[in-house]
């Protein structure tokens, strides 16, 4: 997965390259195997640069700030498609150099492509899917020279989910097709853009045009045209404002966005729970959760966590029948058994990951496409855009790779979501008021217990394997934990379910072997045994609950999180674990921000 960026001025301007770089630099997260930036000037003549590495160094070192012109494009590559290396570095030229182009996701018939178009006189200078695309338009061109009608054709030959961005050096259009990964136009004062991604155009201009699957562009500082890439239709769509502020997109006094979003988290927890509580978008999305024959939360990754922890919600507080899945073993596992009165709640805070998409795309081709709600933090996503009905996360940008804030309001969200279904269903008389307690209780964590959260990670610092443990409403939580401690600090770590390891995993504990329990004190009747089975085997039982004496006495370590009602701990636990792993990756010496091998969003399979 990867990140492109264009746009077009009227007149040339020396500050392009450094226009070019900073719209890299917020596209950071969604790729660092290489970087590169083209400038074309209004008399047609093409600048570009590029080279492997990371934004800073290779921005710095081929000195982009050089760069002068009325249009440009910048790509960050998450490699798939060609190795790491310069000569698959993008944006690309055609065999000519007569037109230049970029783009994020796949082109899975690249390898037969590359073939076929080398057999007709083109000249390759790599194997990346992107240089495909040149070439693919270039071809269509030789027939008739119109690029609108190229950008057509090469849909019909492309195979895959991506997008991309081109232009022709002699010429003042820049265009841009969506065809499954994410694109966004933005529209300026005196400028238009195109990104994979928010944070780059919200430093320019809040006024946003969501665009979506099989839709095309072609625009100049003047405005843009959507069309229809099958018809060429017209299509009229205007500017949306968008409620995000560019400043999330900066790290302000923090040394990482992972702290600062961490921090976030009370702000943002108190920021949903006013929107959920004067939303009129609540009820009904409530009630055809309340009325249906199953619900399915559906999500990848920390989204797929936070599912596990919506569906304990929905089932213990509301007895509605819900099923958490992985979006990339939906269709293979349960896509045959869905049913007309099914609800489908796909989770996910980019709106965009191609495991959640590929779930949307199967639901519309059997026709269930208005059983589908979205849970979503991009406004104007291709989830946000295309689901029945969706509940926004209000997080904010989220820059990390990791996310945090975007998990805990979706925490937040389900227990506000099944507090609104159990009343639907009668259940909800002696429920406490837990939610308004929620963005406090939060707080709390960070400000009690960062300290114990560092000393412990140093503590582990050299400790590259460990297991996270939950029981009941707290399975997910301990997934979540092992999936921040796996994703930024490289150790090891494996979530489980707390009555799960004595059937084969207790194995592994030997002298000290370190194993977390995240329990709420409702629940600690079953888990104090599972935590003795680790300690008489001299296994570390590292206990995260609200303070129990028992829990205490019986564990290694104990970790006492504020008194809370029992449907919060699953959120604060995670709270505990995401700052644990955090001090544990700086301990380490790595950047949690930005860690080898992961994006924000997968927009590939
Ligand atoms: C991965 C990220 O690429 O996508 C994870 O590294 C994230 O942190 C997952 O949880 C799902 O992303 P989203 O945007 O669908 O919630």
């Amino acid at each position: 997965m990867c990140g492109i960026f264009g746009i077009a001025f009227e007149k040339d301007r020396d500050d392009m390259g450094n226009i070019l770089t900073k719209a890299a630099k917020s596209l950071t997260y969604r790729g660092y195997d290489s970087v590169g930036a083209v400038s074309v000037t209004q008399d047609g003549r093409a600048d570009l640069r590029k080279d492997v590495g990371k934004v800073d160094e290779v921005s710095s070192k081929l000195k982009f700030d050089e760069l002068c012109g009325n249009r440009g494009i910048t790509q960050l590559r998450w490699a798939t498609f060609g190795v790491p290396a310069q000569r698959n570095a993008q944006p690309h030229f055609d065999t000519h150099g007569k037109i230049v182009g970029a783009h994020n996701g796949n082109v899975v018939n690249t390898v037969h492509l590359i073939h076929d178009l080398t057999a007709k006189g083109h000249v390759f200078r790599g194997e990346n899917d992107g240089e495909v695309v040149v070439h693919v338009v270039e071809e269509s061109l030789k027939g008739h020279g119109d690029m609108d009608l190229a950008i057509r054709e090469a849909r019909n030959i492309l195979k895959g989910d991506y997008a991309y961005v081109i232009t022709a050096l002699k010429g003042d259009k820049i265009y841009a097709a969506k065809m499954g990964s994410s694109l966004y136009l933005g529209v300026g004062d005196g400028f238009v853009c195109v990104s994979s991604d928010l944070p780059s155009i919200l430093n320019l201009t809040k006024h946003i045009v969501p665009l979506l699957d099989g839709e095309y562009i072609e625009f100049d500082e003047r405005g843009y045209e959507i069309r229809d890439i099958n018809s060429g239709d017209h299509i009229d769509r205007k500017p949306i404002e968008s409620p995000l502020s560019a400043e999330s997109a900066l790290k302000g006094e923090f040394p990482f966005f992972m702290e600062k979003e961490i921090v976030e988290q009370p702000e943002r927890a108190q920021a949903l729970l006013e929107f959920l509580a004067n939303s009129e978008d609540v009820m009904p999305f409530a009630e055809e959760v309340s009325s249906a024959n199953r619900v399915y939360l559906v999500g990848s990754g920390s989204s797929y966590n936070s599912c596990v922890i919506g569906s304990y919600y929905l089932n213990k507080l509301a007895g509605c029948a819900t099923y958490p899945v992985v979006a990339g073993s939906f269709l293979e596992h349960f896509g045959e058994g869905v049913r007309p009165d099914d609800v489908f709640v796909l989770v996910s805070q980019s709106g965009e990951t191609k495991d959640v998409i590929n779930v949307l795309n199967f639901l519309t081709t059997r026709g269930m496409a208005n059983n589908v709600l979205g849970v979503v933090n991009v406004l104007g996503s291709t989830l946000m855009m295309r689901s029945r009905r969706y509940l926004p996360l209000l997080s904010n940008l989220e820059i990390a790779v990791a996310a945090t804030k975007t998990f805990i309001n979706q925490c937040v969200l389900f227990l506000a979501l099944a507090i609104e279904v159990a009343k639907l269903k009668g259940r909800a008389s002696n429920m406490p008021d837990v939610l308004a307690k929620t963005p406090k209780a939060i707080k709390d964590v960070i400000d009690q217990m960062s300290g114990q959260a560092k000393e412990l990670a140093n503590k582990y610092k050299d400790c590259v394997d460990m297991y996270t443990l939950g029981y009941g409403i707290t399975f997910g939580s301990a997934l979540e934990a092992a999936q921040k401690i796996k994703e930024i600090s490289y150790a090891h770590c494996e979530g489980m379910y707390s009555a799960e390891f004595k059937h084969g995993p207790l194995a592994i504990v030997t002298n000290g072997y370190p194993v977390f329990y995240l329990t709420s004190v409702e629940d600690q009747h079953m888990v104090l045994s599972h935590i003795n089975e680790v300690t008489c085997r001299l296994g570390t039982a590292i206990t995260v609950a609200p303070p129990s004496d028992s829990l205490e006495k019986n564990s290694t370590l104990f970790y006492p999180l504020p008194h809370s009602d029992y449907t919060l701990v699953p959120i604060l636990s995670v709270v505990f674990m995401q700052l644990f792993s955090y001090y544990l990756t700086v301990e380490k010496g790595f950047n949690p921000d930005f860690p080898r091998n992961c994006s924000k969003t997968i927009t590939v399979d």
